[in-house]
């Protein structure tokens, strides 16, 4: 059950609100998951009135999902939101102002003083508002609870994470401030932990026994279309594996949790993050190709190249690719290579892991389809799109002989639900509303996860490792498979 609260979107004239709050917002009202007193508080810079901000957000933004619902349902849901102008985010007369809108919300809709505040603005006022937000008294109130979601980027490095943390945690429990990756959003990365500990045949091989490999790859066919500006002062390891895919990793390696609740898997996943073995500086230019992409074509068309995209500076040296080979220096994954990847403008949009299982001991059957000396044991779970999972094996191909062909059992996650996939946000919102932060980062899984990629950040600021290129539409610098050598296997490229 969920309190009655009032949800104050800092930022609520910006994209995200608009792609992915506001509708994420109504799926759980149309769901019937806010509770009967609610209100939704968009505050920001922009000067508008409620009915302007309503227009803006909810009929007239191509975002907002009208599929299967009434005119009623969305004009009733427009009702409760409201628009509070700043004229900045930190100043004191803003917040105490702010403060007198939530009283006011209140008095005329029963909403109580129960606050979730969502910074969805700059990253540089994530430090300034939880001390506005105290000053004003809101942080902690006498008759509710207050709770803070931070957006990513947390941090551009571990020592900007570090101070992030001490400045909000000065103001906000550690238990109320919700670190938002919305990977962990994602229903199939969530599914991830019940496939492994749900099932009593995959946990057993799950190990440094059974395993050759464990590769994770996050592929996006898009460039950095019109984001050059943000995206330059990130690139792909602060952007996609520092956060989302060191997550997607803690729930394929972690340890099992003893119950599925925070305090387990968040304290499970901060172990795992402590065992990563750190890529010393001398040796990240072995383990981690970075890339750039140059002009090519890709499923949506042609593409320029990274230096000739909207702000991009002409000689940057951000990664847009990202390729790296790590180990995991516990028990149970002593000696198993872990591969990590991700880019823009390669050839499909997809997330996955691949498991690769060791071949059996001894090699009986000497006749396999593709030319293959064994058959392919790999678990293939597809993260997005496509939701689902694959195991590959061999077979007997009917006839004389021993004929071996790979084969392969496919599940589709459509089939366990005629619902859509919920969105990956709509989750993560009804969780903080209800208090449980299991599916957001805690500060120390972040510090930590910070301090793994930190050399990396080191060895490629002070160019101690070049930077590769690959042409737009392919599968990334051929220096990434080198990184294989010794292996086997190699890279899945998907056509
Ligand atoms: C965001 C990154 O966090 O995740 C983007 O800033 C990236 O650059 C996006 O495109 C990928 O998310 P998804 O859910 O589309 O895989």
């Amino acid at each position: 059950s969920v309190d009655p609260h009032t949800l104050v979107i800092f930022g609520a004239s910006g994209d995200l609100a608009q792609r992915k709050l506001i509708p994420a917002v109504f799926d759980l009202y149309r769901g019937g998951y806010l509770p009967e007193k609610f209100a939704l508080l968009g505050a920001s810079r922009t000067n508008m009135t409620d009915e302007e901000f309503r227009d803006k957000v909810v009929f007239n933004n191509e975002h907002f999902d009208r599929k299967d619902c009434t005119d009623e349902q969305v004009a009733a849901y427009a009702e409760v939101l409201f628009y509070q102008d700043l004229a900045s985010y930190d100043g004191e007369k803003d917040i105490n102002n702010l403060g007198k809108r939530l009283k006011k919300l209140d008095k005329d809709h029963g909403v109580g003083s129960n606050y979730i505040f969502y910074l969805s603005t700059p990253p540089s006022l994530y430090s300034t508002i939880p001390p506005a937000l105290a000053k004003a008294g809101l942080n902690q109130t006498k008759d509710g609870w207050s709770r803070l979601i931070v957006e990513k980027p947390f941090g551009y490095d571990l020592a900007t994470a570090k101070q992030l943390n001490e400045d909000i945690q000065r103001y906000f429990e550690e238990d109320t401030i919700y670190r938002i990756d919305h990977y962990l959003g994602k229903e199939t990365v969530q599914n991830l932990l019940v496939t492994r500990f749900a099932n009593g045949f995959f946990e057993p091989l799950w190990n440094r026994n059974y395993i050759q490999s464990v590769q994770i790859t996050a592929a996006e066919t898009v460039g950095v279309g019109t984001r050059g500006g943000y995206y330059d002062g990130s690139g792909a390891l602060r952007d996609m594996v520092q956060n989302h895919l060191l997550q997607v990793l803690a729930h394929v390696a972690m340890e099992p949790p003893i119950r599925a609740d925070a305090k387990s898997i968040r304290g499970e996943k901060l172990k795992l993050f402590q065992s990563l073995r750190s890529i010393k500086r001398a040796d990240v230019r072995n383990h981690v190709i970075r890339a750039q992409y140059t002009e090519g074509r890709t499923k949506g068309g042609d593409v320029v190249s990274y230096r000739d995209a909207e702000g991009v500076p002409e000689k940057s040296n951000t990664e847009t690719y990202v390729g790296m080979k790590f180990f995991i220096d516990n028990w149970r994954w002593a000696g198993v290579p872990f591969f990590v990847r991700t880019g823009k403008c390669l050839p499909l949009k997809l997330t996955e892991v691949v498991i690769t299982f060791k071949n059996p001991p001894q090699a009986i059957f000497s006749e396999f389809d593709n030319y293959a000396m064994s058959s392919d044991n790999r678990l293939i779970i597809r993260i997005q799109p496509d939701e689902g999972m694959a195991l590959e094996f061999g077979m007997k191909v009917p006839g004389e002989g021993f004929r071996v062909k790979n084969v392969d059992m496919d599940f589709f996650y459509r089939d366990l639900t005629s619902n859509d996939v919920p969105d990956a946000y709509t989750r993560l919102l009804l969780d903080c509303m209800k208090g449980d932060p299991t599916l957001y980062a805690r500060g120390d899984s972040v510090e930590a996860a910070w301090d793994f990629v930190e050399p990396i950040l080191q060895a490629w600021k002070a160019n101690e490792v070049p930077l590769f290129s690959y042409p737009a539409g392919t599968w990334g610098p051929l220096q990434s498979d080198a990184l294989w050598s010794g292996v086997g296997d190699g890279w899945r490229n998907p056509s």
